[in-house]
């Protein structure tokens, strides 16, 4: 008989990311639900949304999950948007458009970074975090259709391209979520899993 996958919960409502952590944990042989928790993101820190998100779907589940949080960070702004990288208007375009606005008028290059933190939760244990950066910097002109949320305006040094520009297969070579996820892979957590 065909041994039954184990389950792992994803807890978000951004069908970008999912799409990434699909691609992201292939590999890892478990089945992924996707779950919005459809919380607010109350929290100061990426560590505390991310354990938020997680929880609150084990709690309403009773199954392991994965919580993210994530956000662009950029120098000139002080950090900023970061953990409020998605609430700085009402549609991702908007949201662009907002930060290269803040930008205006800044000597460049406009450094930045994307930040990814992953909360996994599993009834019965302790939470557990993994991190994941990619450094780079901001432009003002989009370019490319590909990928979700600033990857338009976010330029990967020693490529010549922004994250817009890039497939899946090539992004995961270079983006914080994917070396957050390569942290908890190579953690051993997953196999580990009590459910
Ligand atoms: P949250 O993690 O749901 O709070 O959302 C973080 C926001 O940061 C997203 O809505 C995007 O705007 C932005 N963001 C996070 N990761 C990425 C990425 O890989 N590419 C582009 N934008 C991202």
């Amino acid at each position: 008989m065909a041994e039954k996958r184990r389950k792992l919960v994803i807890a978000t409502g951004n069908t970008g990311k999912l799409r990434e952590y699909r691609e992201l944990l292939a590999s890892a042989g478990l089945e992924l639900i996707a779950f919005d928790t459809e919380i607010d993101e109350v929290g100061e820190t990426y560590t505390e949304n991310a354990r938020l998100k997680a929880e609150t779907a084990v709690e309403r589940s009773g199954l392991p999950a994965l919580g993210d949080d994530s956000g662009v960070e950029v120098e000139a702004l002080e950090g900023f948007p970061g953990i409020r990288s998605a609430r700085l208007g009402p549609t991702q375009e908007e949201r662009t458009a907002e930060l290269l606005k803040r930008l205006e008028g800044k000597p460049r290059p406009w450094n930045a970074r994307f930040v990814c933190v992953l909360a996994l939760a599993d009834p019965g244990h302790p939470t557990q975090f993994f991190e994941g950066e990619c450094r780079g910097e901001i432009v003002p002109e989009w370019r490319g259709e590909a990928g979700f949320g600033y990857d338009p305006v976010f330029l990967v040094p020693g490529t010549g391209k922004t994250f817009g520009e890039m497939r899946l297969e090539e992004k995961r070579l270079y983006s914080h979520r994917a070396r957050a996820v390569r942290a908890l892979l190579e953690s051993g957590a997953l196999g580990r899993l009590s459910v």
